[in-house]
């Protein structure tokens, strides 16, 4: 039976499996909580006991003051719950919580979608992991000088698994070095995380996400954020397309929105953008009250923003990720 977890001084709680540590249940409850190598050594997840018991699941270097000590310190990444828990742990609210981090990781796996489009996946040290906030973002430095700041596509539950969606533009260097000449195991050096399009997880209005084309890969991470916070708000995802184009997670979209009754998928694929709007505008009804996510060229956010706007949607409830070459 899993043990019911409960941090303060936010009084958020979750539960932890037999032997898993309270860092690994904490993060796949999508809580922000500190931590830094995962593995006993930096004592960035020092928590304080505050009631019930914990064991040991890892071996830990990192020498937890006497002090600390005396106060139930513990590090959540070296420690299960034995039954149910309470623990002072601070949690960052916001992307500007957490620190710029600097690591390595290896590509694991290119995955050239369509034409267009492909998917970057990187590998960090399992010591060195990137700790971000879902809809983030990380600047990629290439071996060869080739830099890039790209919205991180993964969940941030698995910091040591990143991924990235690349939309091909033949006039930069940068995505045709990786569509082209990028391979298997190189390094790629990342500085991150950056960036704002972060969910507002205190306000329960229902969600639109609406990703363009490769604009999909920080809705993914946001959608991710969305499950292990157990959302329960209407959230609707528009997926638009253009001809050539594939809807490269088609299936990991249908997969949620059937497992999900709160969760709604709508894949388009329009010749235009003012088509596009125009199914959206025509499924959507009516978006008074909703808070929307958009990942997509700057115009094209501009025009979804304004003619949203006829039917409900606030400016100041738009949210964007403005996509670059
Ligand atoms: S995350 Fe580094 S000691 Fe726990």
């Amino acid at each position: 039976m899993p043990a019911r977890v409960t941090l303060y001084p936010s009084q958020i709680s979750f539960e932890a499996a037999r032997g898993e540590s309270l860092l690994t249940a904490a993060l796949r409850a999508g809580l922000n909580v500190d931590y830094g190598c995962s593995n006993g050594s930096c004592g960035r997840c020092l928590a304080y006991l505050k009631s019930g018991e914990v064991v040991p699941v890892a071996h830990h270097d990192y020498i937890i003051s006497t002090a600390d000590k005396a106060q139930g310190g513990l590090l959540m990444c070296c420690q299960a719950a034995s039954g149910d828990v309470s623990l002072e742990a601070r949690l960052a609210h916001d992307g500007t919580e957490i620190p710029l981090q600097q690591l390595r990781a290896k590509v694991r796996k290119l995955e050239h979608c369509d034409a267009h489009t492909l998917l970057l996946q990187l590998r960090t040290a399992r010591s060195k992991t990137l700790r971000f906030i879902a809809g983030q973002h990380a600047r990629l430095h290439l071996v060869n000088g080739l830099e890039r700041e790209l919205p991180i596509a993964s969940c941030p539950c698995d910091g040591m698994n990143l991924e990235f969606h690349l939309h091909r533009d033949a006039s930069d260097r940068f995505t045709e070095y990786v569509f082209n000449e990028l391979s298997n195991s190189t390094w790629v050096d990342i500085e991150g995380p950056c960036g704002d399009f972060t969910l507002d997880e205190d306000d329960p209005s229902p969600i639109l996400f609406i990703a363009w084309g490769a604009g999909f890969g920080p809705i993914r991470s946001l959608i991710e954020h969305c499950l292990s916070l157990e959302l329960t708000q209407t959230i609707r995802l528009f997926w638009v397309i253009h001809e050539g184009e594939v809807h490269y997670a088609e299936g990991y979209c249908r997969a949620v929105a059937d497992a999900f009754e709160n969760i709604h998928f709508h894949a388009l694929q329009t010749e235009t953008a003012d088509e596009a709007l125009q199914q959206i505008r025509e499924q959507a009804v009516d978006l008074a009250g909703w808070h929307a996510y958009i990942a997509a060229p700057p115009t094209i956010i501009d025009r979804c923003t304004e003619q949203l706007g006829q039917i409900g949607l606030q400016a100041n409830k738009v949210k964007s990720d403005p996509l670059v070459a």
